[in-house]
């Protein structure tokens, strides 16, 4: 079970053995973009459990060959966000859990001067305020970049949003707080703080590059 943070009672950290483990290989700079990609969609699973615990539920009933089972059902289509690029690795991990889940790409990129986000792409389902939405991307930073998706979702109608990061620097967590109090988030592991360059410190470097092979 993940817990919350001390420090950031929004968040929940989940450091799970094997979740831990395949972070550290992924921290490894000698790790190639292969294995980095494969690691990280292997924790974006194993997250997604945990992060479907409170997805709302409805009854229903269904036939067996013996007889009439009340059963439970997602309640509404889940919708997962990957915030491009890099949010694009969680998505197979995620889709395994979540087959029938519904998919809203939002492209945001960090100009590498000031950090700031700069969005470019945003395709949402029609009815994504119907149902809960999990906004994934490996790294929070500034927190610029989540911020704004969660921006777009709000502006969308949605009311249910949750994040799910695999390393968060405490200067994102408190934008995020900031901008989004009922924001709940998942991440594998807070960092120490921002280097000068506004990148996660030890971290893992340029998640996009590193999964893409781009650096
Ligand atoms: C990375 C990462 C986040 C963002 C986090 O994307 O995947 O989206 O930085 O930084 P922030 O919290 O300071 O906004 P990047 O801008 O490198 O784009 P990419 O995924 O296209 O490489
Ligand atoms: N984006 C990344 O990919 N890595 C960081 O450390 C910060 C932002």
């Amino acid at each position: 079970m993940p817990s919350s943070h001390p420090a950031f009672a929004n968040v929940k950290v989940y450091d799970h053995p094997l979740i831990q483990h395949k972070l550290t290989i992924m921290r490894d700079k000698r790790t190639r973009h292969e294995q980095f990609r494969q690691l990280l969609n292997q924790i974006a699973g194993l997250m997604a459990y945990e992060v479907s615990r409170n997805l709302p539920v409805r009854a229903v009933d269904v036939e067996t060959p013996v007889a009439i089972a009340r059963g439970t059902q997602l309640a509404a289509p889940t919708t997962i966000v990957p915030i491009l690029r890099a949010g694009l690795a969680m998505m197979d991990g995620f889709l395994a859990l979540f087959p029938e889940a519904h998919v809203a790409h939002i492209g945001i990129y960090r100009d590498e001067k000031t950090a700031k986000p700069v969005t470019y792409y945003a395709k949402m389902p029609p009815d994504i305020a119907r149902g809960p939405a999990i906004v994934v991307d490996p790294m929070l930073a500034t927190g610029g970049s989540a911020v704004h998706a969660v921006d777009l979702l709000k502006n969308a109608g949605c009311t249910d949003i949750q994040m799910v990061v695999l390393v968060a620097a405490p200067e994102g967590i408190n934008a995020l707080r900031k901008a989004h109090p009922d924001l709940r988030i998942h991440a594998a592991a807070i960092d120490e703080r921002l280097n000068e360059r506004f990148y996660i410190v030890p971290g893992l470097g340029d998640a996009g590059d590193r999964i893409f092979g781009t650096a």
